[in-house]
């Protein structure tokens, strides 16, 4: 985290206005390291329900409380296995959020009317301050509409949310960029539900043992025969999508098949990893870092500028197969198929 990217945080006073308008049932855009959230007081119901509305998202869909810390752990879950606290003192304040049985008292509004809850501690100073002053959990999902892209600015909250909130906190960009890791610890068997920043590999470090992780292959099938199978609106095939749409493409073919749109007649935004910039006048070409910590930070903001860019196709250079880039190829996969009419190729398996 740049020292500009924290320039101007909330001071005292916006955080303790903002832990009121909580408390009055209000909603509030929170950032944290991970995308920016739409917040409220995750045991008010009516205001539960005011972020489903804002965000248009389906009332069965869970959303995550977040946590000053660990300790508020026994408030919102029960039964919590070894795993669950080892995890938490590894990894919280951080990107992880722990799926676990709920305790008496979490409304059904929050959990999807599930038996369970998701739970994490957010590492950034301004959620931590207002998780402090608000001194309870607050449900927040990331504060985009639903299916759309992740806000990771304060801006983007605004443009996209700005007439439902009373408030957006401005914590800078967000320094992950990506959503949280979803872990489900409620059913005997660790398993990832949506990767993120912290890799199965990392987990297993801290618990012996590798979790299983849910594809959404997988988790079509699963669905079908399991019916109780948890919610998450983060594994929709479609999800985190552009309106334009978005194709990933290996680097070895990217330059020429950008290059035959742009003769049809399109226009074209390409978002480059390694590919140097052919600097062909037609296409609005966007250099994104080489690496994944860097990629992930940048990627949400990437893929609105090149959505409000005003082209006909979004050209992403495909990613390494490789773990270090899974939590980035999942996102970009599933904006690939969420992205325009829901008929854009999706080409994330040709080798790079
Ligand atoms: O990084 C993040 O996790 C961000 C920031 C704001 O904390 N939040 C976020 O929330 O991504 P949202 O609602 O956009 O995605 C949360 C995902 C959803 O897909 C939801 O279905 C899943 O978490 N989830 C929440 N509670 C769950 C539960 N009890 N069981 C299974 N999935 C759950
Ligand atoms: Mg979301």
């Amino acid at each position: 985290m740049t020292s500009t990217e924290h320039a101007q945080q909330p001071d005292e006073c916006e955080i303790r206005r903002a832990a009121e308008l909580l408390r009055a049932g209000e909603l509030v855009g929170m950032p944290t390291e991970t995308v920016y959230g739409l917040a409220a007081d995750a045991l008010n119901v009516d205001a539960v329900a005011r972020i489903f509305s804002a965000k248009g998202r389906p009332a069965d869909h869970p959303l995550i409380v977040h946590l000053p810390d660990a300790a508020h752990l026994v408030r919102w879950a029960r039964a919590i296995p070894k795993e669950a606290i080892a995890l938490a003192n590894a990894f919280w304040p951080g990107p992880m959020t722990l799926i676990l049985k709920r305790e008496e008292g979490v409304p059904d509004a929050v959990t999807g009317g599930q038996d369970t809850v998701g739970l994490r501690v957010p590492d950034h100073p301004v959620a931590l301050a207002l998780l402090r002053a608000f001194d309870s959990g607050i449900a927040a999902p990331s504060a985009n509409r639903f299916g759309r892209i992740s806000p990771t600015t304060a801006a983007h909250v605004r443009e996209e949310l700005g007439d439902k909130v009373a408030l957006v906190l401005d914590g800078g960009p967000c320094q992950v960029g990506i959503e949280s890791t979803i872990l489900d610890l409620s059913r005997g068997t660790p398993v990832i539900l949506r990767p993120g920043a912290i890799s199965a590999d990392d987990i297993a470090r801290v618990i012996g043992r590798r979790p299983a992780t849910r594809t959404a292959h997988a988790e079509e099938g699963a669905a079908a025969a399991e019916p109780d199978q948890p919610r998450v609106s983060g594994s929709l095939a479609a999800h985190y999508a552009p309106r334009t749409p978005l194709q990933l493409i290996p680097v070895s073919r990217l330059i020429e098949e950008a290059a035959t749109l742009a003769g049809e007649g399109s226009r074209v935004a390409v978002l480059a990893r390694t590919c140097p910039d052919p600097r062909d006048a037609r296409l609005t070409w966007r250099n994104a870092p080489a690496e994944p910590a860097g990629f992930a930070h940048d990627l949400y903001a990437n893929l609105r500028e090149l959505d409000a860019c005003g082209a006909d196709f979004i050209v992403v250079e495909a990613l390494p197969e490789t773990p270090d880039w899974q939590a980035i190829a999942d996102r970009l996969g599933r904006a690939a198929v969420g992205s325009g009419d829901g008929e854009a190729v999706l080409d994330l398996h040709d080798e790079t």
